[in-house]
Parts: structure tokens; sequence; C-alpha cells
């Protein structure tokens, strides 16, 4: 039986972590956070993401923008926000409409208030190993393994989905360990050959019941970052069918309360990070 990485106790002693360093600041950390339309899961993640700025000490800003607002309008709003001495952290909440061009919006943030580490400038820094804000959820992984002792040096990493948040970033943080690291994605042949050979398992194609247990070698760690929503239940379960996947591997992670918190502790990280980078305190 695997053991469970527990992400939602980890990332609440983030958390207190962040909340102690801010309150040592000359003033507190603030985070920016932009919403544009009314998508409803958009507003749940952001609302969660003021919630936790209040509990560790960080000022958000909230900017509601309707659904038609023009790009010119909101990269003028960015642009105010990159140039306010008081604002550390600017979050544009992603999917955007579809008549604003996401690499656009994404390319006028300011690197230094990137907490999303999303623009071109930081990802190239993540890939030739300079210092520099990670994106949340692999920063949030990489954090487990820490953790839970697990090292990923010499090790067959397997990683499922190569979105820009999390499949191909997450790969390069698992190459930076030493990791031997193989991509699967929807035009992989056979992924389930390619997951048997994996020490390391990270999954996020949210594709749900994707990972059974016969895709698992045994003794592997199994990390899965889908959260998919049951539509009639309301009910969250990931990619992997935790069942069968527990009983092979050396350790899992739940969803809920696994990689999720994880995610949102280490944005309250990175905006602390861009508060003291600001701040010169680091
Ligand atoms: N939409 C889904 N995930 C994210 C995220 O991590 N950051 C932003 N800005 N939008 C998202």
């Amino acid at each position: 039986m695997a053991v469970l990485i527990d992400g939602k106790k980890l990332a609440e002693r983030i958390c207190a972590e962040v909340a102690r360093e801010a309150a040592k600041l000359p003033r507190k950390p603030c985070l920016a956070a932009i919403l544009v339309g009314d998508d409803p899961a958009s507003e749940i993640y952001v609302r969660n993401k003021e919630r936790d700025c209040l509990k560790c000490g960080i000022d958000s800003r909230r900017f509601d923008l309707p659904a038609g607002t023009a790009q010119e309008e909101l990269l003028s709003l960015i642009d105010k926000l990159n140039r306010d001495g008081a604002v550390d952290g600017i979050l544009v909440q992603l999917p955007l409409p579809e008549h604003i061009d996401e690499s656009a919006v994404i390319d006028a943030i300011s690197p230094d208030k990137d907490i999303d580490a999303f623009h071109p400038l930081n990802v190239g820094k993540m890939i030739t190993g300079e210092p520099t804000l990670w994106p949340c959820t692999p920063a949030g992984i990489m954090e487990m393994f820490r953790e839970y002792g697990i090292s990923l040096d010499g090790k067959k990493c397997v990683m499922v989905g190569r979105s820009n948040i999390v499949g191909r970033p997450m790969g390069l943080l698992m190459l930076r360990e030493n990791g031997t690291v193989i991509y699967c994605h929807r035009r992989t042949p056979d992924l389930a050959e390619m997951t048997r050979q994996a020490d390391i398992l990270v999954v996020a194609a949210g594709s749900p019941g994707l990972i059974t247990g016969d895709m698992i070698k045994p003794g592997a760690v199994v990390i899965d970052v889908a959260m998919n929503r049951d539509p009639d239940t309301g009910k969250f379960f990931g990619d992997v069918c935790f069942d069968e996947v527990e009983k092979k591997a050396s350790f899992i992670t739940p969803v809920p309360g696994g990689v999720g918190p994880m995610t949102r502790a280490m944005l309250m990280k990175n905006i602390l990070t861009a508060a003291k980078i600001s701040l010169k305190q680091m």
C-alpha cells in the first residue's frame, strides 16, 4: 500500500511560513488579480486566491473586467500595475475570452511581477537554470518530492501531458534534478508501455481514469495533477484510478488534497519572493 502524500498538510505549513516571513517585511506583499468575464470556475479560483492571501498576510487587489473588455484596455491595466510600486505580483486568470490574445497578455506582465511564471523570460531562465520564479504546480510537486525524501537522480520520470502551465515545466524541473524524462501526450502510440517504465509518474492530462493499475511499475511514485469534476455529484477526482494504483505505488497523491493545495501555497510563496526582491530583502 502506497504512502499518501499529504499536500494539504504540507501546504498549510508553507502558508504559515509565508505568513511569518511576510510579517517581517516593511510592508505587506500585494497581489493584483485580474478576472476577465464571468466564468464560474475562474471566479472560484480567484476567490480562493484572495482567501489564501488573507491567510498568508498578503494584500490582494481584485480587478473584475467584463467579458467584452478590449485587449488594449487589459494591457493598459497591466501597464499601470507594472508601474505601481506597491504591487508585487500580477495574476491574470486564464483562460481569457477568445478575442484576447493570451500570449500578448502574458508578455505584457513585468517578469518581476510574473508570479505565475508564465512569461517567456522566466520560462527561459527556468530552462537554463538561472534563478527565477517557477510555475506553481510544478514547484509544488518538487516541494512534495523534497518533503517525502523522493530523489529523482537517475530515475525514469514519465510526464503525461505537455501543457505550458504544468507538463512542460514539470518535465524540465525533473530534468534539473537529474531525472531521465519522457513526455507522453495524445499522440503517444502506447501510453501504457511508457508509464510501466516510470519510477516517477506525473499525470496532468485531464482525462478521468486514464491511468489504471496495470500501467504502473511496482514501487512507482504517482502524482495526479488532474482535478476532474463529476457533473452529477460535484465531487473532484483525478486521472489516476486511485484504488487500483495505490496497491502498487510506493507514494501517491490524493485528489483532492494532493497537488491542488500545493499549487495554491506556491503562489503565495512566489508573491512573497517577488515582494522580497522588490523590497531588497533578499
Ligand atoms: N487558470 C488555470 N490555472 C491557472 C494558473 O495557474 N494561473 C492563471 N493565471 N490562470 C490559471
